[in-house]
């Protein structure tokens, strides 16, 4: 089980590398990574949420029926004009769930785990998890896309909530 670093941690708000080394050591942190989404019941986890500035995440839709998919080095090569509204939470702001505004279908190209390069369209969940992991590498995070306000309240209430438990 790896720790899952939260909204404040500066390692969300740091700039990733490209993975360059397809060795065992990525297998490993790769394998970590799965247990620990599983674990915390997710669907999506990218390297920064764990610490680790690397371009890289995984995405277990497993759950509902759909597979396992890693994505390292990934690029977003097309989205859809089509946009909409669906409910995201994260593994970084937990307990927080709000309706962002994203393409419907993304193209994207990524390398897999021994370093070839695969294409992949999603729609529905998949294309959803994809962008909001990739966001995380590029040190976004799903309440960057709210409206200012909304997202200020968001924050406020996290660092109230985190605050109270600490106290505890
Ligand atoms: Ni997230």
């Amino acid at each position: 089980m790896l720790d899952i670093y939260k909204l404040d941690d500066e390692v969300l708000r740091t700039d990733t590398k490209d993975v360059d080394k397809f060795d065992s050591a990525l297998k490993i942190l790769v394998d970590a990574m799965f247990e620990t989404l599983t674990e915390a019941d997710g669907v999506g986890l990218a390297a920064p949420q764990v610490g680790v500035s690397k371009k890289l995440f995984i995405v277990d839709l497993s759950a509902s029926g759909g597979d396992k998919y890693v994505f390292i080095n990934p690029e977003i090569l097309e989205t859809s004009i089509e946009e909409g509204f669906y409910e995201e939470g994260c593994l970084s702001i937990p307990g927080f769930y709000r309706k962002v505004k994203r393409p419907l279908r993304v193209k994207v190209q990524a390398q897999d785990l021994n370093g070839k390069y695969f294409n992949i369209e999603a729609d529905g969940l998949l294309a959803r998890v994809i962008q909001h992991e990739n966001d995380h590498l590029h040190k976004t995070l799903f309440i960057d896309h709210l409206e200012e306000e909304e997202k200020e309240k968001v924050i406020k209430a996290y660092r109230k909530k985190t605050s109270k438990k600490r106290k505890k």
